[in-house]
């Protein structure tokens, strides 16, 4: 296998929205224990297409201050027009890296992040530059997912794209997935100097009336797009077939339940 791959964030932002309905259970797992109150300064990074920050703006309506941030200009461009759109207040969105935040030591009460730290060019990087900003005794909780085999939505469409390409051609693993083994996330939070924290695993069942409606699914949200662009009609209608067949297999009460595992982890900085 190569390296694992990401996405080009800027060309997912047109799409990354179909995915949102499935994860929110996540996003208020992560909102549930950051003990937000009034008055509160938030940091939501790698904010993507706007959550869990927005998720936190609808709630709170002005009364918490909150700053997204996204290395993607077109994912900040997605939250810039949810927020006008919405009449959304007391949030900012800004194009940022996770491993340089523009802001100064302890400015955040609360640091979030759904679904980016596996992404960052240098996670421990970002993760310390989290922590510098967040002021101590605050709280941040952040979520990566857990090992390919534990993701079933991105395992079983990814595993039978890759049997359309020739061995020595194999697409790489998805970057998603590159902190959920056993102990690399402990390892993480150690080389970034964190010490006091807890891991909770949470299960995120995506429910489908068919199979073809996860298909559908799947192709509409672009995942691995810059893959399955690289197949012949022949090849990506063989996968189409192939995925169908696999799902028959995670029926139950004739609806297609796919079963995927993410790691909660939270963080209460103890003034290092
Ligand atoms: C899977 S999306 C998650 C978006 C959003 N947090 C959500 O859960 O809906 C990952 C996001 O991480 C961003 N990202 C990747 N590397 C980053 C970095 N080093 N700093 C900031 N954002 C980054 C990408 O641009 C993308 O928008």
């Amino acid at each position: 296998m190569q390296k694992p791959d990401q996405p080009d964030w800027n060309e997912m932002a047109k799409t990354f929205d179909a995915w949102l309905p499935y994860i929110q259970p996540l996003a208020e797992r992560l909102i549930s224990r950051l003990d937000l109150m009034t008055g509160m300064k938030v940091l939501d990074v790698a904010c993507g297409t706007g959550e869990p920050g927005l998720s936190i703006a609808r709630t709170w309506k002005g009364d918490v201050d909150l700053t997204g941030i996204d290395t993607a200009g077109a994912m900040v461009d997605v939250c810039n027009k949810k927020v006008k759109e919405e009449g959304l207040k007391g949030i900012n969105h800004l194009v940022m890296r996770a491993e340089e935040i523009g802001f100064p030591d302890k400015y955040f009460d609360r640091v979030i992040c759904r679904f980016g730290v596996m992404l960052f060019d240098d996670p421990v990087k970002g993760l310390c530059e989290m922590v510098r900003v967040l002021k101590d005794g605050g709280l941040m909780t952040f979520s990566v997912w857990s090992s390919l085999d534990k993701i079933e939505a991105a395992a079983i469409p990814f595993k039978l794209l890759a049997k359309q390409f020739p061995e020595d051609d194999q697409p790489p693993e998805p970057k998603m997935a590159s902190l959920g083994e056993p102990g690399i996330l402990e390892k993480l939070l150690r080389d970034a100097g964190v010490r006091s924290y807890h891991i909770e695993p949470i299960i995120l069942t995506y429910i489908f009336s068919n199979p073809e409606e996860f298909w559908q699914l799947v192709i509409k949200s672009g995942f691995s797009k810059e893959n399955y662009e690289r197949l012949s009609q022949e090849k990506i209608e063989a996968w189409h077939r192939a995925l169908i067949l696999d799902l028959r297999g995670h029926e139950q009460d004739e609806k297609v339940h796919l079963t995927n595992e993410a790691l909660v982890v939270v963080v209460e900085k103890d003034g290092i």
